[in-house]
């Protein structure tokens, strides 16, 4: 464990921002991380700022003026196992996709819905990740985190944790409060196949699948994640930037008169999820680009950095996306993306 001073971060988010860091310092244990709490305790307490796989994340100044700490906790251990599911240990610091190609080869199943997302495992939990049908609070069992104030590991089972759409306990109640180091999974043995969103059915038929396994649902989901969203080693970007919002049922039904093909999803609660991306589309952002800001050309949810734009040149063009969305729609786009 080694403090450093003043460290650029553009390697280390996906938007490919180049944002320095006063103090940097990367925990690749348990010991690791409390040497840290206790040597830098009151900066930490003050001001921190954990940085994981760097996937979600939009620095918008030139400098991160306190503690910059940098989850590299490895390791994946299968704990037990009982009729239905394994239970598999995760550290925070893994890259998300590798740990799914875990599960595949083990024939773990339950996250192949979820291949190719960005990140690490220990940024999961925090904003539920989720696609093609399958969010992650589906198949955690629980987390340990470790409390900063009180200086000890604690561990919470899924219900524990207020999960929702894009949401968790730990972006509000318990925000900047806890450093996720381990999540454990519940995985199945028999797999319950879902393929019915986003065209993965589709995919699988295209791709001349006659059997179903996790390997092939994997598979449709890369191609098709590959076709329309950018890879960040190529162009800067954080997935989708802003949340699908959600209407009433009568504001919907007023919509769907001016805009007959507005695409919409019933919720549980009967309300409806519109497409975001549709919206941002049909108010003409998509394949937009100011200097190095852009909307990208195959999905208009997805905001990029084609190179040597700012933080703050980014965070602008979502200003105008969300104005311009208010005022074609009356809807207020909520950003998924965390700012700092
Ligand atoms: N659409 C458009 N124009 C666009 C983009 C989308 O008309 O530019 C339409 C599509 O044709 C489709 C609908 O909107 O009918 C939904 O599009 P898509 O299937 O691409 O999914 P999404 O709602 O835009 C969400 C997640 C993604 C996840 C996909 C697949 C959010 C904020 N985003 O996107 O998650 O991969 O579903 O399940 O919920 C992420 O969170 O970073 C992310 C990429």
């Amino acid at each position: 464990m080694q403090l450093q001073k003043n460290i650029s971060l553009k390697k280390f988010n996906s938007f490919g921002i180049d944002c320095i860091a006063r103090d940097f310092v990367i925990f690749k244990s348990n010991n690791e991380l409390i040497e840290i709490a206790e040597s830098f305790q009151n900066s930490i307490l003050d001001s921190h700022f954990i940085l994981g796989g760097g996937s979600n994340i939009l620095f918008t100044s030139k400098k991160i003026d306190c503690i910059v700490l940098k989850n590299e906790l490895c390791g994946i251990q299968l704990l037990r196992e009982n009729e239905e599911a394994f239970f598999v240990a995760v550290a925070a610091g893994e890259n998300w996709h590798q740990f799914v190609l875990t599960c595949i080869e083990n024939g773990w199943a339950g996250v192949e819905n979820l291949s190719l997302i960005p990140g690490n495992v220990g940024a999961s939990p925090i904003q539920n990740i989720g696609a093609y049908g399958v969010e992650i609070k589906d198949v955690i069992e629980s987390v340990e985190a470790y409390h900063i104030a009180d200086k000890c590991f604690q561990t919470f089972s899924a219900a524990e944790l207020d999960f929702d759409y894009r949401d968790s306990i730990f972006k509000s109640r318990w925000k900047n409060q806890f450093i996720i180091s381990k999540v454990i999974f519940r995985l199945n043995k028999v797999p319950n196949f879902k393929i019915s969103y986003g065209s993965i059915d589709a995919e699988l038929e295209k791709m001349g699948i006659q059997t179903l396994s996790i390997r092939a649902i994997s598979d449709a989901v890369i191609r098709i994640r590959s076709s329309k969203l950018p890879n960040p080693a190529l162009i800067g970007n954080a997935g989708s930037f802003f949340k699908n919002p959600s209407i009433l049922k009568q504001d919907f039904d007023q919509l769907k008169i001016q805009f007959p093909e507005i695409i919409g999803y019933t919720n549980k609660n009967g309300s409806i999820k519109i497409a975001a991306g549709w919206l941002i589309e049909k108010a003409g952002w998509k394949g937009f680009r100011e200097g190095d800001a852009g909307c990208h050309a195959n999905q208009a949810l997805v905001l990029v950095n084609y190179g040597n734009a700012t933080g703050s040149e980014i965070f602008t063009l979502s200003e105008k996306i969300i104005e311009s969305i208010h005022k074609e729609f009356g809807i207020l786009l909520e950003r998924e993306v965390n700012i700092y």
